[in-house]
């Protein structure tokens, strides 16, 4: 586990796997279908942050369904650790874990996701997020350290943002979140400089600097 990983870069295909989970074995490729996908690794199942955090992403669940986006979990632990986790949660924070939990006690997956970093530990996944979008092209990538816990509003704007970029052909300022201003593209030749200048619906700042409400 010490030999350093690929790491899937911004732009990068997700790479495909088969592997078992909590709903049973599945095809990453066929199982995403067309819609949007969070992949999370966890460091360990029956340990206090990835509770909190598991537990929360399953109180999301439908949040994140709205945003066309299905749920997948890792960890290294078995399939039977992950199935008395889960009865665990259930009855220690009354809810439910409705997405698949993938078993990669082989590490087969978090080795193609570059999961495990050494550094930090050579036995455990970090928390990695990967937003990967219907095209199976991967968006974001998030990672934090084991003690540490995501920010899952965070991972929900990130998801938003990138889908609002898309639909709209924009970028999206700091700290954006829905409904704010939206950055115009900026400009690529004379022309798109004088459009800007006298556009009645942008906030402008300077020639490279727009906004605009959607
Ligand atoms: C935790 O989830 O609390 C945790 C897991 C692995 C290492 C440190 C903390």
């Amino acid at each position: 586990m010490d030999e350093p990983q690929p790491m899937p870069r911004i732009g990068d295909t997700a790479p495909d796997f088969t592997a078992v989970t909590t709903q049973g074995e599945l095809t990453f490729s066929k199982w995403q279908g067309d819609k949007w996908v969070v992949l999370f690794s966890h460091p360990a199942d029956f340990t206090p942050v990835c509770s909190t955090e598991l537990s929360e992403f399953a109180r999301r669940s439908e949040s994140f369904a709205r945003m066309n986006t299905k749920l997948i979990g890792l960890s290294i632990d078995s399939i039977h650790s992950h199935l008395a986790w889960r009865e665990n949660l259930k009855q220690i924070l009354d809810v439910e874990l409705t997405y698949p939990l993938i078993a990669d006690l082989d590490t087969k997956v978090a080795s193609l996701y570059g999961m495990i970093h050494p550094g930090e530990s050579s036995t455990v996944t970090v928390r990695t997020v990967f937003v990967i979008d219907p095209k199976r092209t991967i968006r974001a990538l998030v990672y934090y350290p084991l003690n540490v816990g995501r920010n899952l509003d965070e991972i929900e704007r990130l998801i938003t943002a990138l889908q609002t970029a898309d639909a709209n052909a924009c970028a999206t300022p700091v700290n954006w979140t829905k409904g704010d201003k939206v950055i115009v593209p900026p400009p690529k030749t004379e022309q798109e400089v004088a459009e800007r200048e006298g556009h009645k619906e942008y906030e402008r700042f300077d020639f490279y600097l727009n906004k605009r409400l959607l």
